[in-house]
């Protein structure tokens, strides 16, 4: 008796409760925020990202905009690409691109607050989950932009064609994605005028854009020297000649980082040098010898380039000054990207007015009610790269303002309300680029 008494209105309770979560999920699952959960839920982090299931999540959305064609793209047996197409009404002209990399990096989920794949949204509207930042905001942005546009102006037709790209591989050097895909038939068959890829949140209340990427030097430098007993003093050993090297280095490495230190420079305007190994030593049972000079002993730094740098001039300050012969030293630099275009110009799209594609995007998102700030080098990399060596203009942007910069991040997240106004700045970006009659042909433009 006592428990069906107590029993029956907790039964009530609980029905009602499913029925109205379920009604409560019916709506949302209509919602872009929701869909943008369900896109961050699929785990494409490295080492193992699923890209089928993300792949067949973005088809399955883009199938359901009007007038956008999809494409799976294999160039390599297990890193697809998905390729969306909104036909222009003048096909012939060069068309657009916007592309967003389906992986991410990995996460280690017991230093989350929520787990990394859950997209948890906390009261304040933050959602938290690898790639929210990094990039899968832009990639469903972009197909949301789209479908507003069809929605709020059903006459809308683009006059150029309009493609939005979904690359595979990125965060691991993009050899396998975007690499493989700008050699590729169907890559020429796009006949691309400019490309628009990610960027980086901005903690102010302006929204940031890239005009070009640093690109990294693996540089190992090694010294060889005549062996010797720890107690002896002698000139020249290998550990001897390495360590001058390490002090002409940080001295290059200083006077870089004081231009960043006096303001002159944005770090990512600089070379930068960082070391990030020292490798010497006879190993013993218990550590090392100590009482033996080593006969070799070598370093190795991450240098990091801007495309204002020069990259003869630099390899000539590795070969004289940080890894000399005469000083029995030698060097090894893997050139990890291309600091010049296939036409010999530095790797950057040119961001004022003399570049039209610039006028426009900045018009553009100034019409959606945004500020740009002072376009940026990027400090590390992205696909953008592959891009511009065509001489393709590129720019990266990811319309993130008022929030912090949290890629790469343990708690990487988003907040609901600057993931919507991303949408509304990419309707104003994706109308005005598409609609762009210009460039190409000069005349079109009244030049
Ligand atoms: C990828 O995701 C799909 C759909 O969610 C799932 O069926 C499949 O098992 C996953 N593949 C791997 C390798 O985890
Ligand atoms: C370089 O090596 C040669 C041959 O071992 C030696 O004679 C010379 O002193 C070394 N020079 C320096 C600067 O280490």
């Amino acid at each position: 008796m006592f428990d069906h008494f107590h029993r029956l209105p907790v039964f009530f309770f609980l029905l009602s409760l499913s029925f109205s979560q379920s009604i409560h999920e019916n709506e949302e699952s209509d919602t872009p925020i929701h869909r943008f959960q369900q896109y961050l839920r699929i785990n494409t982090a490295h080492p193992n990202p699923n890209y089928t299931a993300a792949i067949n999540y973005l088809t399955n959305f883009a199938n359901s905009i009007p007038n956008l064609h999809s494409k799976i793209i294999h160039l390599t047996p297990t890193s697809p690409l998905l390729l969306l197409t909104w036909p222009g009404s003048n096909p012939s002209l060069p068309s657009i691109l916007f592309n967003s990399h389906l992986d991410s990096v990995p996460a280690e989920p017991h230093k989350w607050t929520h787990p990394p794949f859950s997209a948890h949204k906390t009261s304040d509207g933050r959602i938290f989950a690898r790639g929210a930042q990094d990039d899968k905001c832009i990639g469903m942005q972009y197909l949301e932009a789209i479908k507003a546009i069809q929605m709020s102006d059903s006459k809308f037709v683009p006059l150029r064609n309009v493609h939005i790209l979904y690359v595979p591989e990125e965060e691991v050097g993009g050899f396998d994605g975007m690499g493989k895909f700008v050699e590729s038939k169907e890559f020429g068959e796009l006949n691309l005028g400019f490309v628009m890829d990610e960027g980086q949140a901005s903690p102010n209340d302006e929204f940031r854009v890239f005009y070009a990427d640093r690109t990294p030097w693996h540089t190992v430098i090694k010294a060889v020297g005549m062996p010797g007993h720890g107690s002896k003093l002698y000139d020249n050993s290998a550990m001897e000649n390495l360590m001058k090297s390490m002090e002409v280095i940080t001295k290059f490495r200083e006077s870089m980082f004081d231009m960043v230190k006096a303001g002159v420079a944005a770090n990512s305007e600089v070379i930068s040098v960082n070391p990030v190994f020292l490798n010497a030593g006879t190993p013993s049972p218990t550590g090392f010898v100590m009482n033996m000079q080593p006969s070799e002993a070598e370093a190795g730094f991450d240098i990091r380039m801007p495309p204002t740098a020069d990259p003869e001039l630099m390899r000539k300050i590795i070969e004289e000054q940080w890894a000399p012969a005469w000083r029995n030293m030698t060097y090894k630099i893997t050139e990890k990207g291309f600091l010049r275009d296939i036409m010999g110009r530095p790797l950057m799209t040119l961001a004022s007015d003399s570049n039209p594609w610039w006028s426009v995007f900045n018009e553009a998102v100034t019409r959606a009610g945004g500020k740009l700030s002072k376009p940026e080098i990027l400090a590390s990399t992205t696909d953008a790269r592959f891009m511009r060596r065509l001489g393709i203009p590129t720019f990266g942007f990811s319309p993130m303002k008022n929030t912090p910069i949290l890629l790469h991040d343990h708690n990487e997240n988003l907040k609901d309300t600057v993931y919507l106004e991303g949408i509304k700045v990419y309707e104003c970006i994706i109308k005005s680029l598409s609609s762009f009659e210009g460039s190409m042909n000069t005349n079109a433009m009244g030049f």
